[in-house]
């Protein structure tokens, strides 16, 4: 299927590894340019110039950290008139909410809530007015269903959903489309990096307990960047013009509901 968006110009926030990867990569691969981001910078500039090697579009990397105001005038002015933003940022520590104060709940409130509405208001008018835009938002499964240990994602992308509800509906008619993806569990570093210590805290080998873990999912394995970025692509395509404002679960069927 061709998704008719070559030649499109993307941002996709932090997309050096995992995620927000796998959406770049699959936007390159459609023939769309993108701008690539990440706070490491030999990450980025190693991803890159594995893009660039693998399609025929331009990609510039832009070292930043998204969640500062600095970092999102850098992404936009590496392309100040993108027709696809694709919000994501590293998710939050686990812990207890009572062991936040205000100020901490603030900060923490900033990269998966704050920064995405920020980038969105800079965009979204210039969308509208060049009648071509998509915006993807890489949330969580949480917003389906709490995760007890990440009080901060639960209230960040809860809100941030909320506020999208509405404003994709007003910006519609303009073909600016928005719309939620929400990863259940995927084998990229965030998921993968804390199995060691889990599987030891469960007292098991690390194989036992990935296969444990990944026995929960319906599929029987974890998802991969690569159908995630494809989900996404898709999502910014020309056909995905009359699906607005919806929350999309990629788990694997791990989330148990009829409707
Ligand atoms: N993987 C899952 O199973 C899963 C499930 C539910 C929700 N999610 C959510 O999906 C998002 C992506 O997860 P992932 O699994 O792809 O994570 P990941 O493998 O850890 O990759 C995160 C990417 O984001 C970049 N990044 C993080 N914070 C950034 C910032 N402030 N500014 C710019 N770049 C930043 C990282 O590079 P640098 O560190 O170099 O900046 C890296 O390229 C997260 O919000 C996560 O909570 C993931």
């Amino acid at each position: 299927m061709d998704l008719g968006i070559a030649g499109r110009r993307a941002i996709v926030c932090a997309s050096s590894k995992g995620l927000g990867r796998g959406c770049a990569e699959a936007l390159a691969r459609e023939g769309v340019d993108v701008v690539i981001n990440g706070r490491n910078e030999a990450e980025v500039m190693a991803t890159a110039k594995h893009i660039r090697e693998n399609s025929r579009v331009t990609v510039t990397p832009v070292v930043a950290d998204v969640s500062t105001e600095k970092g999102r005038e850098a992404l936009l002015k590496a392309c100040p008139e993108p027709d696809i933003l694709i919000n994501n940022a590293g998710g939050p520590p686990p812990n207890d909410f009572r062991s936040l104060d205000e100020q901490q709940w603030l900060q923490g409130l900033v990269p998966n809530l704050v920064a995405p509405i920020m980038l969105i208001k800079a965009t979204v008018d210039g969308m509208a007015s060049r009648r071509f835009g998509r915006i993807v938002n890489i949330t969580s499964r949480s917003v389906k269903t709490p995760l007890y240990h990440l009080p901060l994602s639960n209230a960040a992308r809860a809100g941030l959903t909320g506020m999208v509800a509405g404003l994709a509906r007003q910006v519609a008619k303009d073909n600016v489309i928005i719309n939620n993806l929400l990863p259940g569990p995927f084998a990229t570093e965030r998921q993968m990096g804390p199995m060691k210590n889990r599987a030891q805290q469960a007292g098991m080998a690390v194989d036992d307990y990935v296969r444990q873990q990944t026995d929960l999912v319906p599929v029987k394995r974890f998802g991969t960047a690569e159908e995630f970025g494809n989900t996404c692509a898709y999502l910014c395509s020309m056909h995905a013009s009359f699906i607005v404002g919806q929350n999309i679960l990629m788990d694997g069927g791990g989330f148990a509901s009829t409707i």
